[in-house]
C-alpha cells in the first residue's frame, strides 16, 4: 500500500513542476485524494458492497469535484491535475501513466448497458475539458487536446485535437507521406527510408524520393498547361516500372547478405 503510495506521489512529480514536496502533494492534490478513495470504492463495488462503493464515490466527489464511478478501471500513476469538473464512467478503462486535466470527460453515448466508456491505453494524456465518448480505444501515448470532442479510436502515439476530434498530421509525417506515396508509385517498399534512419544511403534514398516528388508535381503541371493548349503531348503513357524488378534486387541483396554473413 505504502509502496502504491510513494509511487503516486512520485507520479506527481514527475508531471507537475509545481509540486514541492511529498507534505504538499499528500495534503493540496485534489486529483490524488479521488484516486485514492476510488481505490477503496473499486474494492467494494468488486466485493458486492455496491451502495456503499457508490456512497464512497459520491463523497470523493463532494470533496474533490471529481467523480470517478467505482466500477472504473484505473491503472498504476494515474494523474490528474487540478480535478474539478472530471467524470469517469462505469465502463472506462484507464491503463498506466495516464495524465488527465480538468473538466476531461470519459463519457458514453448510449444509454445501453455493457461497454459505454472508452479504454485510454498507458500513457495517454487528456487535455483540460476535453470530452472523450464511447466505448473505443485511445491508443498508448496518445494526446487528446484541450476542449477537444472525440469519438472514435485513436491510434498509438497520436494527438487529436478539435471538435470533433481529428488527428493532427505533423509536418514531418506528411513528408514521409509524401515519399511513400511517390516509393509506392515507382513500385517499391518505401519502409526503411524514413529521414530518421540512420543509414545515410537510406536518407539519400529519402531525398531522392522528395526530389522526384516535386518534379513529379512540376510534369503535372506542365502538361495540364499543354493539355490546356490543345497539344496531345502527354496523352501517352509512361513506361511502368515492375514489382518483380526491385524482387530481384532485394534477392540479390539478401543472398549477399547472408554470404556476407557465411563469410
Ligand atoms: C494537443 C496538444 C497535446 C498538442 O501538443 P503538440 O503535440 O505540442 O502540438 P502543437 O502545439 O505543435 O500543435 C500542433 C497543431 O495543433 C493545434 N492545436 C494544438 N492544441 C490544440 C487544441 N487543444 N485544439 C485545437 N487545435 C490545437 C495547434 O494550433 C497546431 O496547429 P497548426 O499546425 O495549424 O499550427 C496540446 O496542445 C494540448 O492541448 N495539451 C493539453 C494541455 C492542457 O490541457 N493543459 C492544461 C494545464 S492546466
Amino acid at each position: 500500500m505504502f509502496e502504491r503510495l510513494r509511487e503516486d506521489i512520485q507520479s506527481v512529480f514527475h508531471r507537475d513542476p509545481a509540486a514541492r514536496n511529498a507534505f504538499e502533494v499528500l495534503t493540496c492534490y485534489p486529483g490524488m485524494h479521488a484516486i485514492w478513495l476510488h481505490r477503496l470504492g473499486h474494492i467494494l463495488w468488486r466485493n458486492n458492497w455496491k451502495w456503499l462503493a457508490r456512497v464512497v464515490s459520491n463523497f470523493g466527489r463532494w470533496l474533490t469535484g471529481i467523480e470517478i464511478h467505482p466500477g472504473a478501471k484505473v491503472g498504476r500513476r494515474f494523474f490528474i491535475d487540478h480535478g474539478m469538473g472530471i467524470v469517469i464512467g462505469e465502463t472506462a478503462e484507464i491503463g498506466n501513466d495516464v495524465t488527465l486535466y480538468q473538466g476531461v470527460t470519459l463519457g458514453g453515448t448510449s444509454w445501453n448497458k455493457g461497454k459505454r466508456h472508452p479504454t485510454l491505453e498507458d500513457g495517454v494524456v487528456v487535455g483540460a475539458g476535453a470530452k472523450v465518448l464511447g466505448p473505443f480505444t485511445v491508443g498508448a501515448g496518445a494526446k487528446i487536446g484541450s476542449n477537444a470532442v472525440v469519438t472514435k479510436a485513436v491510434p498509438a502515439g497520436a494527438t487529436a485535437v478539435g471538435i470533433p476530434g481529428r488527428i493532427i498530421v505533423k509536418s514531418d509525417d506528411a513528408v514521409e507521406a509524401k515519399r511513400k506515396a511517390i516509393a509506392e508509385k515507382l513500385g517499391f517498399d518505401a519502409y526503411g527510408v524514413s529521414e530518421d534512419m540512420p543509414d545515410p544511403v537510406a536518407r539519400a534514398i529519402g531525398q531522392l524520393l522528395d526530389h522526384l516528388q516535386a518534379v513529379d508535381g512540376r510534369l503535372e503541371g506542365m502538361c495540364g498547361a499543354l493539355t490546356k493548349l490543345g497539344s496531345d503531348y502527354c496523352a501517352g503513357e509512361l513506361p511502368e516500372l515492375r514489382d518483380e524488378v526491385f524482387d530481384c534486387v532485394k534477392d540479390d541483396t539478401e543472398a549477399k547478405g547472408v554470404e556476407a554473413k557465411v563469410g
